[in-house]
């Protein structure tokens, strides 16, 4: 199943995520449910809120950027937990499907461990570095409520406010399916 995807506005995209409790949802499901629906609108991550579901999950995809780092990057994470960063701070371009037709160069710490359960509710624990933790970070910030525009410097977001307000407002172009805000 092809869910709409949440844009820039909705207040589910600012909700801190909460844990899922392994009877309450069948993770199994609604991964490949997410990897349909972030495969409709070719990104490479995608995190339950962007489909309106406050819990702490997200699927990663690393085949489209076409680099050979992220070839194998195929994963599904349920309630993270990023135990540290480290690093040098590096610039990367990020964009995100709730936020269609907007890249910016984000900075963000090279490496990080993360605790997380996979789709059989084991536990694993792993390193990652380079573009895979990148787009890690970008999901996990999702879960927290926090989107990549939230890092850039006050000018860059008074420069995007504009643009930001016709996404919310449903003016803009894209591909795929969205759900736009309802004003109440
Ligand atoms: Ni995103």
């Amino acid at each position: 199943m092809i869910y709409p995807i949440v844009v820039y506005g909705d207040p589910v995209l600012r909700q801190k995520a909460v844990d899922i409790e392994p009877d309450e949802i069948d993770v199994r499901q609604l991964s490949e449910d997410m990897f349909e629906t972030m495969k409709a609108a070719h990104g490479v991550g995608l995190a339950a809120p962007q489909i309106g579901k406050s819990i702490r999950m997200f699927v990663v995809d690393g085949r489209p950027l076409e680099d050979e780092s992220t070839n194998d990057f195929v994963k599904v994470f349920i309630n993270p937990e990023i135990l540290e960063e480290d690093g040098e701070e590096w610039t990367f371009e990020e964009g995100c499907l709730s936020i269609p037709n907007i890249r910016e160069d984000v900075s963000r710490p090279e490496k990080l461990r993360i605790r997380y359960f996979d789709v059989d509710w084991n536990e694993q624990e792993e390193e990652y570095d380079g573009v895979k933790a990148r787009i890690i970070q970008h999901e996990y910030d999702h879960i927290e409520g926090v989107l990549f525009t939230d890092h850039l410097s006050p000018f860059k977001k008074r420069m995007l406010k504009g643009k930001l307000q016709n996404i919310s407002k449903g003016k803009m172009k894209v591909d795929y399916r969205v759900a736009v805000p309802v004003k109440k």
